[in-house]
């Protein structure tokens, strides 16, 4: 089968990832998709720098020529304008698109998704929140049957790392976030983690898939942790309370019509709460639906390697369609491509 051409836009610290990954794994995705997936450009703003692992000749300064014949384009840029013009084009041309951009998903979210829809291609976007963690999909497709009533809890790893730092090794706020830039947790601009806003885009794309109804970044009620000071982490610690970043989407019935209603705000929780015990970049979210009951979603909600797990995860999928079109369940699991061991006592 002939190759599927993969263009990258986008060389931070997930889109480095991302590159190395499906250039050193080649025959992994090859097994797996069906076809060879060919990663044929990088685009990135500064095409001179050396990005370690990626070969020179594959970086280009130009999104439009990185997108030229692509079968899946990959946009990891961060940004509004140019992200969105660069996933319509793509759509446009006919290439499904893998996108972990929270921001540009909140904003326009239906006008992408009818996009997709039209030109009868895929716009995949598990990577978006809450990093490795599946969450998209369980909420979007494998709920689908059942009434999602509330979908909460911490979907921001750098305002999780910092409070936590804060708490539990007695850091100032300028050091923690210092170190979460450092380790590659926050945004380029991390007032968008600070002040709230990218977990306010998560809680967005996350409360339009559970309720099927569009919901944007202005809809949800945001509140940071630029005000939270060490005296208050210092005073609820002492009290059995940590303070968290939460993220709170419901279904709600006011004067006896049904709602959605969205927020984010840093909370009092008793220190024995799972959600006190999340540490770190790690984000969780608990999902209750009528049926289902309580879920419980956990994991790496930020940094490198996990949401270039996720982004891979949906090259893959989106790959295996291409290469398979409506046919094929999960057939790379009928191939053999290692021994099962046998049963031992
Ligand atoms: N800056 C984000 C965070 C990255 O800290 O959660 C993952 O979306």
């Amino acid at each position: 089968t002939s190759p599927l051409k993969v263009a990258l836009l986008g060389g931070g610290v997930v889109g480095t990832e991302v590159a190395r990954r499906l250039l050193g794994r080649a025959a992994d995705f090859e097994r797996r998709v069906g076809a060879p997936l060919e990663l044929t450009a990088v685009a990135v703003r500064d095409a001179q720098r050396e990005r370690p692992g990626i070969p020179a000749a594959l970086l280009t300064d130009d999104v439009d020529q990185a997108m030229a014949g692509a079968d899946i384009v990959i946009e990891l840029m961060g940004g509004i304008d140019e992200p969105r013009r660069a996933i319509l084009a793509a759509l446009d041309s006919g290439a499904s698109v893998v996108t972990a951009n929270k921001a540009l998903l909140a904003a326009h979210y239906g006008e992408l998704m009818a996009a997709a829809d039209s030109a009868a291609v895929r716009l995949e976007h598990e990577a978006a929140v809450a990093g490795a963690i599946p969450i998209i999909r369980p909420v979007g497709d494998s709920l689908a049957g059942d009434e999602i009533t509330r979908v909460m809890g911490i979907v921001n790893g750098t305002t999780n790392y910092i409070l936590d730092q804060m708490d539990r090794e007695g850091w100032d706020f300028d050091r923690a976030l210092t170190t979460a830039q450092e380790l590659g947790f926050a945004e380029a601009d991390p007032t968008a983690d600070v002040g709230g806003h990218d977990a306010a885009a998560k809680a967005a794309i996350l409360a339009a898939l559970a309720f099927h109804t569009p919901v944007s970044i202005d809809d949800v009620h945001v509140e940071g942790i630029a005000s939270v000071t060490a005296d208050m982490i210092e005073t609820a610690r002492a009290q059995g309370f940590a303070i968290k970043l939460l993220a709170i989407c419901e279904k709600l019935v006011s004067e006896g019509r049904a709602g959605v209603s969205a927020r984010v705000y840093p909370a009092l929780l008793p220190r024995e709460h799972v959600l006190a015990q999340v540490s770190g970049a790690f984000n969780a979210v608990f999902v209750e639906a009528e049926a289902a009951g309580s879920l419980m979603f956990y994991g790496q909600g930020a940094g490198g390697a996990p949401t270039a797990s996720a982004v891979l995860g949906d090259v893959v999928s989106v790959a295996r369609r291409k290469v398979l079109g409506g046919r094929g369940q999960y057939e790379h699991a009928s191939t053999a491509t290692l021994p099962v061991l046998p049963i031992s006592a």
